[in-house]
């Protein structure tokens, strides 16, 4: 596709064709992050609703019937019949256009589910108020702050007995230095969910909004807006305590701040019930509000690749073998520049070679359909795309490259060994590919040699990846063996001879160069860090920083 140039423009500079602008300004895209249980499938579902995507929700709250390895989403899918990706969801709301980006959290937990969060723009901490910050969440949490991914908090199933709003709040800032700073504070404490209070510009009541239950939460719960006034005569010492918290909050500036949002210093809360579609509209009112819209991108060299920019795009996700009838692989990219429109020819920038979009697809699930054109913030699917990992970029005219995905901190390792070793080369074929792909990290050291690699993961799910790709694609049987270690950091090779020295410490080099170390678990680390207090261990949430 060639921009038209504009007449006062030069032809060296092409004018962003008409309406991009605007496309990208009513653009939200996100994430949600949260702990298996906090309630995202439900969430979906209620922002589906809002949306006015489905006419009803509730039919699969429940998780009897739900296939582990198939997203959940795939099931609202089959459930309601309305069209969700298992790789993004996209609807209007009012004038906007929301991409909601899956992060598939339940057993599937893998090295995707972070990749998933260099696609958004900002995320939606969920959070379960009767258990308050969870490991998985923590996890995703500091991804995001790692990438400076501004984080709106949602304190979920306030309709159930759960904390104090107030401590639930004191817990976000302390263990993860977040500052939250409420735009609604509930009304009725934890299990008697009576609506909400909106905050004013300084911390000051401005609204109530008073909820009706539907029935089982399948239909949008009716709001009333009250003024402060009525809110304490119909709602009393629960109105009263709501304002007091407000007022407290206030005082210990924990007001909504935009800049310190999107800085990603302070959050916005909104207490919610995703079962009751209490605080969904709420929530969609943030983000149309204030989540960003879709900003320019540092490309490998730290310029600005500008959303008026001609086209251009990273994969953040390859999937292989989603259709089990024809086995292919679909590579998600999320729009950076420009617009899509099916059919042109971009370039690929990895191998500089033309790439075809004549089967652009957006996901349904299980269906797919043709995508036309799409604008920075959107996710398209791309079928067949073998030769496109996650990381890479795709562009059109001016020429670009954005910065590899970094990997991410493994937990899981396994050695990998053929069956026969008749067939080496394929499989020393199979684990290269696989590595170059992203699914696994692939480790080495000189002791164990290069006929068994040590595959490192985020999440066991991508070692079966790896075991299922092995013999359906290279016609290899892998066995994998577990190795004790639970941890890994990042060395240096000044530390590496020492560290090789310790007990249940193990050193290894991973394919993008960088010095791993392996340990058993968190005691072993902590000894050696006391014992030998000069060794380089960095933390690990991401490598290319
Ligand atoms: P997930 O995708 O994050 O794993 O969570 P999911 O939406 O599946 O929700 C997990 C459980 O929490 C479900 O209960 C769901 O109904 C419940 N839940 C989600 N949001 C709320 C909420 O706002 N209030 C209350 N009270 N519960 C909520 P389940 O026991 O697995 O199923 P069900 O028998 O309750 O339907």
């Amino acid at each position: 596709m060639s921009v038209e140039p504009d007449s006062a423009v030069s032809v060296a500079e092409p004018a962003a064709p008409k309406g991009l602008l605007a496309e990208v300004q009513r653009r939200r895209t996100f994430a949600v992050i949260s702990h298996p249980d906090a309630g995202k499938s439900t969430l979906t579902e209620a922002l589906a609703l809002h949306a006015r995507m489905i006419s009803e929700a509730g039919a699969i709250h429940g998780k009897a019937g739900r296939r582990s390895t198939v997203s959940d989403w795939m099931e609202m899918e089959k459930a309601r019949g309305i069209s969700v990706s298992s790789t993004a969801l996209q609807f209007t709301y009012g004038d906007s256009v929301i991409n909601l980006v899956d992060t598939p959290g339940h057993s599937d937990f893998s090295e995707d589910t972070y990749r998933v969060l260099t696609a958004v723009d900002a995320a939606v901490m969920l959070i379960d108020a009767a258990k308050g910050l969870e490991p998985q969440t923590l996890k995703l949490f500091q991804v995001c702050r790692h990438r400076g991914i501004p984080v709106i908090t949602v304190i979920n199933k306030w309709d159930r007995p759960g904390r104090a709003a107030l401590e639930l709040l004191d817990e976000i800032h302390e263990r993860i230095g977040l500052v939250p700073t409420p735009l609604f504070l509930p009304v009725g404490i934890a299990g008697d969910f009576r609506g909400l209070l909106r905050r004013g510009k300084g911390g000051e009541a401005a609204e109530y909004v008073h909820f009706t239950r539907t029935a089982g939460g399948a239909t949008i719960a009716p709001e009333d807006l009250m003024s402060p006034e009525a809110a304490a005569a119909r709602e009393g010492e629960a109105w009263e305590t709501a304002v007091e918290e407000s007022e407290l909050l206030s005082v210990a500036e924990q007001d909504h701040d935009q800049e310190l949002f999107l800085a990603g210093t302070t959050s916005p809360v909104i207490y919610a019930s995703a079962m009751l579609n209490f605080g969904v509209r709420q929530l969609l009112e943030t983000l149309v509000a204030f989540a960003p819209a879709p900003r320019s991108r540092a490309d490998i060299d730290g310029l600005p690749r500008q959303v008026t920019d001609p086209f251009s795009a990273v994969v953040f996700k390859v999937q292989a073998g989603m259709d089990t009838a024809h086995r292919d692989r679909l590579a998600f990219m999320r729009i950076v520049s420009g617009v899509f429109e099916r059919g042109m020819v971009m370039t690929h920038a990895q191998t500089g070679k033309p790439f075809t979009t004549k089967y652009a697809q957006t996901v349904f699930g299980r269906e797919r359909s043709t995508v036309e054109t799409a604008y920075p913030g959107d996710v398209v699917g791309l079928v067949n795309a073998t030769a496109l990992a996650p990381g890479h970029t795709l562009y059109l005219d001016k020429k670009v490259e954005f910065p590899p995905i970094p990997s991410f901190a493994p937990e899981h390792f396994s050695i990998l060994r053929a069956e026969s070793a008749s067939k080496y080369k394929q499989f020393r074929r199979a684990v290269d590919q696989l590595d170059s792909e992203g699914v696994v990290q692939v480790l080495r050291n000189d002791i164990r040699g290069d006929a068994a690699p040590v595959l490192a993961a985020v999440g066991p799910m991508q070692f079966e990846v790896v075991s299922a790709r092995m013999r359906t694609e290279f016609n290899v049987q892998a066995r994998l063996e577990p190795l004790p270690y639970s941890l890994a950091r990042r060395t240096d090779a000044d530390s590496a001879d020492e560290l090789a020295r310790q007990r249940g410490v193990e050193v290894f080099t991973r394919s993008d160069g960088v010095l791993l170390a392996l340990f058993s678990d968190k005691w072993r680390l902590q000894y050696i860090q006391k014992e030998l207090p000069d060794l380089t261990l960095e933390p690990l949430v991401a490598t290319a920083d």
